[in-house]
């Protein structure tokens, strides 16, 4: 499979990044490890994203129930973000990619915040591909956040088109594919709105062993994808 082949690109591919505590522990290793491992499949799948002309991608990195994990492991997945957001920004620039962070973000640690803030505000003049982190994130809050933000406009009713203008990043487009990794069938509370016409693929490789073969097997497998958004 070669990327030339493709002929539909789509304009916007989210990941739900799974796996990296069951990479580590099939080598006998803590479960941090395969967060680091995950951390370095991002940066491939980023490079090559960006690189066959992908306008948005989107990863899930950490979700608003992943607070019931151990302390440390929470502490190395928020580590692993404020290194990766400053050690990467040069490249971001240079392939000119915007960096977005959406989710209930206030909740986040000061240093983490400040990280969020410098690389958004570092790239915000980027208009290659969108690169958004969802973090802190759910469907549900995300959809909640944004009905309470309608009560305060004192709206008394609201249109579905009206409605998108409340989410998190609302010129954002609904993902076009939707890519979940290490063997689980489950949307586990993301994009509850915008996946509603998604194409989903589901493979068993766990995020740390996913790389541009794998990427590619998933925009192949998209190619073959009638959408009929209800029509006939
Ligand atoms: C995904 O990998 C990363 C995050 C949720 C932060 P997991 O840590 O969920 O890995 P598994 O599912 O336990 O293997
Ligand atoms: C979803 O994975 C969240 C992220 C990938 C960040 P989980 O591993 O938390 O989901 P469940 O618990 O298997 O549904
Ligand atoms: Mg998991």
């Amino acid at each position: 499979m070669k990327a030339q082949n493709l002929l539909k690109v789509p304009t916007h591919v989210s990941i739900i990044m799974d796996g990296n505590g069951r990479w580590a522990k099939r080598r006998g290793l803590p479960r941090y490890e395969g967060h680091k491992e995950g951390a370095k499949a991002l940066e491939k799948i980023l490079t090559f994203a960006s690189d066959l002309g992908i306008q948005w991608l989107s990863v899930f990195a950490f979700s608003t129930e992943n607070w019931k994990r151990p302390k440390e492991e929470i502490e190395v997945i928020m580590s692993l973000l404020v290194e990766y957001i400053n050690t990467k920004l040069d490249k971001l620039l240079e392939k000119n990619i915007r960096l977005r962070f959406m989710g209930r973000l206030n909740q986040l640690s000061d240093e983490t915040l400040q990280s969020i803030k410098e690389g958004e505000e570092a790239t915000k003049e980027c208009n290659g591909m969108n690169f958004v982190i969802t973090l802190n994130y759910s469907g549900r809050a995300e959809i909640i956040d944004a009905i309470n933000k309608i009560l305060k406009d004192k709206k008394e009713s609201i249109s579905i088109d009206e409605f998108k203008n409340y989410l998190y990043i609302p010129e954002m487009p609904e993902p076009d594919l939707l890519i979940r990794t290490s063997g689980e069938l489950r949307i586990s509370n993301y994009m509850l709105w915008e996946l509603a016409y998604t194409e989903l693929y589901f493979t068993d490789v766990l995020w740390p062993d996913f790389n541009e073969e794998e990427f590619l097997k998933a925009l192949y497998s998209y190619q073959f994808r009638e959408r009929r958004f209800g029509s006939v």
